[in-house]
Protein backbone atom coordinates (compact mmCIF):
# COMPACT_ATOMS: atom_id res chain seq x y z
CA UNK A 1 0.00 0.00 0.00
CA UNK A 2 1.45 3.14 -0.86
CA UNK A 3 1.45 6.25 1.11
CA UNK A 4 -0.42 8.71 -0.32
CA UNK A 5 0.50 12.31 -1.26
CA UNK A 6 0.31 14.70 1.23
CA UNK A 7 -1.35 18.19 0.36
CA UNK A 8 0.33 20.84 1.38
CA UNK A 9 -1.16 24.43 0.97
CA UNK A 10 1.71 27.22 1.18
CA UNK A 11 -0.44 30.93 1.86
CA UNK A 12 1.86 34.34 2.17
CA UNK A 13 -0.18 37.37 2.84
CA UNK A 14 0.61 41.14 2.49
CA UNK A 15 3.49 42.40 0.61
CA UNK A 16 5.32 39.15 0.10
CA UNK A 17 4.02 39.55 -3.56
CA UNK A 18 6.52 42.18 -3.48
CA UNK A 19 9.52 39.80 -2.58
CA UNK A 20 13.04 40.10 -4.58
CA UNK A 21 12.29 44.33 -4.68
CA UNK A 22 10.94 44.70 -0.77
CA UNK A 23 13.78 45.55 1.40
CA UNK A 24 16.53 43.44 -0.24
CA UNK A 25 18.64 43.56 2.87
CA UNK A 26 15.91 42.33 5.01
CA UNK A 27 14.00 40.05 3.04
CA UNK A 28 16.59 38.94 0.46
CA UNK A 29 17.01 38.94 -3.72
CA UNK A 30 14.71 35.49 -4.38
CA UNK A 31 11.44 36.47 -5.85
CA UNK A 32 8.19 34.76 -4.69
CA UNK A 33 8.12 32.88 -7.48
CA UNK A 34 11.21 31.45 -6.74
CA UNK A 35 10.40 30.38 -3.63
CA UNK A 36 7.67 28.57 -4.59
CA UNK A 37 9.80 26.77 -7.96
CA UNK A 38 11.84 25.73 -5.16
CA UNK A 39 9.07 24.15 -2.91
CA UNK A 40 7.79 22.80 -5.93
CA UNK A 41 11.20 21.25 -6.67
CA UNK A 42 11.51 19.40 -3.69
CA UNK A 43 7.90 18.34 -2.66
CA UNK A 44 8.20 15.48 -4.97
CA UNK A 45 11.17 13.92 -2.56
CA UNK A 46 9.07 14.44 0.64
CA UNK A 47 6.40 12.91 -0.72
CA UNK A 48 4.08 16.20 -1.05
CA UNK A 49 2.37 18.20 -3.73
CA UNK A 50 2.29 21.98 -2.92
CA UNK A 51 -0.38 24.55 -3.75
CA UNK A 52 0.55 28.61 -3.45
CA UNK A 53 -2.04 31.67 -2.69
CA UNK A 54 -0.46 34.94 -2.19
CA UNK A 55 -3.02 37.70 -1.04
CA UNK A 56 -2.78 41.13 0.35
CA UNK A 57 -6.30 40.91 2.00
CA UNK A 58 -6.91 39.36 5.34
CA UNK A 59 -10.49 38.26 4.31
CA UNK A 60 -8.91 36.40 1.15
CA UNK A 61 -6.07 34.74 3.32
CA UNK A 62 -9.19 33.43 5.82
CA UNK A 63 -11.14 32.02 3.34
CA UNK A 64 -8.42 30.45 1.89
CA UNK A 65 -7.90 28.86 5.41
CA UNK A 66 -11.80 27.57 5.91
CA UNK A 67 -11.55 26.22 2.47
CA UNK A 68 -8.48 24.18 3.12
CA UNK A 69 -9.94 20.42 5.85
CA UNK A 70 -10.49 18.11 2.85
CA UNK A 71 -8.28 20.15 0.18
CA UNK A 72 -4.92 20.12 2.32
CA UNK A 73 -3.62 17.96 4.89
CA UNK A 74 -1.36 21.16 6.04
CA UNK A 75 -0.48 24.77 5.43
CA UNK A 76 2.65 26.60 5.63
CA UNK A 77 1.82 30.49 6.13
CA UNK A 78 3.84 33.39 6.15
CA UNK A 79 1.27 35.76 7.00
CA UNK A 80 3.70 39.05 6.63
CA UNK A 81 2.07 41.61 8.79
CA UNK A 82 -1.11 39.98 10.02
CA UNK A 83 1.44 37.36 12.52
CA UNK A 84 1.85 40.49 14.81
CA UNK A 85 -2.22 41.49 14.94
CA UNK A 86 -4.65 39.45 13.12
CA UNK A 87 -6.64 37.42 15.89
CA UNK A 88 -9.09 36.77 12.63
CA UNK A 89 -6.24 34.57 11.65
CA UNK A 90 -5.62 33.14 14.73
CA UNK A 91 -9.48 31.94 15.37
CA UNK A 92 -9.43 30.79 11.45
CA UNK A 93 -6.32 28.74 12.16
CA UNK A 94 -7.61 27.35 15.24
CA UNK A 95 -11.49 27.07 13.85
CA UNK A 96 -10.26 24.41 10.81
CA UNK A 97 -7.88 22.01 12.97
CA UNK A 98 -5.28 21.64 9.72
CA UNK A 99 -1.64 21.69 10.62
CA UNK A 100 -0.25 24.51 9.93
CA UNK A 101 3.42 26.09 9.98
CA UNK A 102 4.09 29.88 10.56
CA UNK A 103 7.51 30.53 8.34
CA UNK A 104 9.19 33.89 8.19
CA UNK A 105 12.00 35.08 6.21
CA UNK A 106 13.00 37.40 8.59
CA UNK A 107 14.09 36.44 12.55
CA UNK A 108 11.22 38.58 13.89
CA UNK A 109 12.20 37.76 17.52
CA UNK A 110 15.43 40.05 16.80
CA UNK A 111 13.24 42.66 14.87
CA UNK A 112 11.66 45.80 16.03
CA UNK A 113 9.76 45.26 19.61
CA UNK A 114 6.56 44.98 17.31
CA UNK A 115 7.65 41.88 15.16
CA UNK A 116 8.60 40.09 17.99
CA UNK A 117 5.14 39.35 19.10
CA UNK A 118 3.45 36.73 17.06
CA UNK A 119 -0.32 36.08 17.58
CA UNK A 120 -0.88 33.63 15.05
CA UNK A 121 1.93 31.36 16.83
CA UNK A 122 -0.63 29.78 19.41
CA UNK A 123 -2.57 28.42 17.18
CA UNK A 124 0.01 26.97 14.65
CA UNK A 125 1.88 23.51 15.11
CA UNK A 126 5.22 25.54 15.11
CA UNK A 127 7.44 28.86 13.82
CA UNK A 128 10.11 28.91 12.07
CA UNK A 129 11.70 32.41 11.52
CA UNK A 130 15.35 33.91 10.38
CA UNK A 131 16.32 31.07 7.40
CA UNK A 132 15.68 33.44 4.51
CA UNK A 133 13.94 31.02 1.46
CA UNK A 134 15.07 27.98 3.70
CA UNK A 135 12.33 29.08 6.53
CA UNK A 136 10.04 28.18 3.76
CA UNK A 137 11.71 24.68 2.88
CA UNK A 138 11.98 24.10 6.66
CA UNK A 139 8.59 24.70 6.89
CA UNK A 140 7.26 22.93 4.04
CA UNK A 141 9.71 19.69 5.71
CA UNK A 142 7.70 20.24 9.55
CA UNK A 143 4.05 20.39 7.85
CA UNK A 144 4.53 17.53 6.11
CA UNK A 145 5.27 15.48 9.22
CA UNK A 146 3.24 16.89 10.94
CA UNK A 147 0.41 15.85 8.28
CA UNK A 148 1.50 12.81 8.18
CA UNK A 149 1.25 12.32 12.18
CA UNK A 150 -2.04 13.52 11.98
CA UNK A 151 -3.14 11.15 9.21
CA UNK A 152 -1.71 8.18 10.97
CA UNK A 153 -3.37 8.80 14.03
CA UNK A 154 -6.99 9.50 12.22
CA UNK A 155 -6.06 5.73 10.30
CA UNK A 156 -6.07 8.21 6.78
CA UNK A 157 -3.06 6.88 5.03
CA UNK A 158 -5.48 6.12 2.02
CA UNK A 159 -3.94 5.27 -1.59
CA UNK A 160 -4.28 7.39 -4.04
C1 LIG B 1 7.82 38.67 7.62
C2 LIG B 1 8.08 39.48 8.90
C3 LIG B 1 6.94 40.46 9.16
O1 LIG B 1 7.20 41.23 10.32
C4 LIG B 1 6.78 41.41 7.98
O2 LIG B 1 5.67 42.26 8.19
C5 LIG B 1 6.67 40.69 6.68
C6 LIG B 1 7.57 39.57 6.43
C7 LIG B 1 9.02 37.75 7.27
O3 LIG B 1 8.83 36.85 6.46
O4 LIG B 1 10.13 37.95 7.77
O5 LIG B 1 5.90 41.09 5.80
O6 LIG B 1 6.70 37.84 7.82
Amino acid sequence: MGERKVRVLVLNGPNLNLLGTREPGVYGAATLADIERRLRESADDLGAEVRFFQSNHEGRLIDAIHEAPGQADAIVINPGALTHYSYALHDAIKAVGVPVVEVHLSNIHAREPFRRRSVVAPACAGQIAGFGPDSYLLGLIAAVSAARRRLEEKGDESEE
